[in-house]
């Protein structure tokens, strides 16, 4: 049997390319915020995880054209060695007041954050405890993490506690999850986690990536949300949604913060963010914190579109927040009404297996603080037309 077998076997794609319905990968050619041209044809875009529209706002692209002239186009190495500018070292500074911790460490993905923060703190003798939902950085970091994995079935906190209690009381344990999860667009029960925590004598780290710029007063987060930033450890985010950019960060204790950096192996053995998309994050925060409106439009844009999806008769399951997953059913289902909005001119997201389960596909939603109310009721008389024609509502 050669290597290179399953790839010949693999034709699932191929089929569903065959038949013309094939979703990934669509080539963007002119992006303006809401909305974006592919192959000629303009779309609204409600399958981005640009949340405050940052992206094109134009303080941002001015700070990260004024970067690229002063430090050139990339850093060409690891934080650890030459990768460091004092730009990395700002934004550090100004993200930890953001969150509210002592500390923080960018990295250059977000995936690369929790892969190098979860494997770099899980060791031998130590436990992690992650919901079944949590994200693939998450289970990507705990496969290379030495400690034992306990998986838990979305929000079962009864289940969470069964483990932890059968768990040495002396043993190190981390309690991980997601802020807002991504499939569903429900936020963690952090009132109950982070005591039952506190009870066991675990950590708890939060996966920020949906909620930076979208929960809290100040935008900084699940912690801030719930009014429990002194009592969740380690806070994790990313630059790819709110912040505009692409880059991601952990922040806490000044003590871990110090070791990830002398640890954390996706840190240290890769090239750190370039300088643009650095200050592309800086100039971010500043506009998040000058524009609250932005994080108001968001809300406003959220509540009328799940009002909206609620009236014509959709299941968007236990979402409460901008991300909406609208459920489709069947594979081939799903995919096929997503190419009627596609050609209707809407560009939504589909989820499949393994990400959720069979026959449980859906079409996901994320919306933008830009997005206008016309956007809004385009997509709903989308989602109306397509959704009687094909008979899902
Ligand atoms: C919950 C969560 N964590 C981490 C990540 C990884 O972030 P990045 O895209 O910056 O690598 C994502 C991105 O989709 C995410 O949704």
């Amino acid at each position: 049997m050669s290597l290179f077998d399953k790839c010949d076997r693999f034709t699932q794609a191929r089929e569903v390319q065959a038949a013309g319905y094939y979703p990934y990968f669509q080539p963007i050619e002119v992006s303006y915020d809401t909305e974006v041209v592919i192959r000629g044809e303009r779309k609204i875009m409600v399958g981005s995880n640009n949340y405050l529209g940052l992206t094109h706002h134009p303080r941002v692209l001015q700070a990260a054209t004024e970067a690229l002239k002063r430090y050139g186009s990339g850093c060409t190495g690891s934080r650890f060695l030459n990768g460091t500018l004092d730009l990395h070292e700002e934004l550090e500074e100004k993200l930890a007041r953001f969150i509210g911790k002592p500390s923080a460490l960018v990295f250059s993905t977000g995936y690369q954050t929790n892969l190098g923060v979860v494997s770099a703190l899980v060791s031998r003798e130590d436990h992690v405890f992650s919901d079944k939902l949590n994200h693939a950085s998450i289970v990507d970091g705990m496969k290379l993490a030495y400690g034992t994995v306990h998986r838990y079935a979305h929000g079962d906190l009864k289940s969470l506690e069964r483990e932890l209690a059968r768990t040495p009381s002396d043993a190190g344990k981390l309690v991980i999850t997601d802020g807002i999860f991504s499939m569903e667009g429900d936020i963690v029960d952090l009132p109950a986690m982070v005591t039952l925590a506190e009870f066991y004598g675990a950590q708890v780290m939060v996966d920020d990536a949906h909620s930076l710029g979208v929960l809290g007063e100040r935008g900084g987060g699940t912690a801030q949300h719930f009014g429990l930033e002194e009592r969740v450890d380690l806070t994790m985010g990313t630059f790819s949604k709110s912040l505009a950019s692409i880059g991601g960060v952990i922040a806490g204790p000044e003590s871990v913060i110090h070791y990830l950096k002398h640890h954390a192996r996706s840190l240290i053995f890769s090239a750190s963010m370039p300088p643009s998309a650095v200050a592309s994050v800086l100039a971010a925060l500043d506009v998040i914190q000058e524009e609250p409106e932005r994080k108001d439009a968001l809300w406003h844009n959220t509540r009328r579109m799940q009002d909206g999806l609620r009236t014509l008769g959709y299941d968007i399951g236990r979402s409460e927040t901008p991300v909406i997953p609208v459920l489709i059913g069947e594979m081939e289902r799903m995919l096929m009404f997503w190419k009627e909005l596609f050609d209707a001119g809407v560009f939504t997201n589909p989820v499949t297996p393994p990400a959720v389960p069979e026959n449980s596909c859906r079409l996901r939603i994320s919306l933008m603080a830009t997005h206008t109310d016309e956007h809004v009721d385009q997509v709903l008389e989308a989602f109306a037309h397509v959704g009687k024609r094909m008979a899902v509502i």
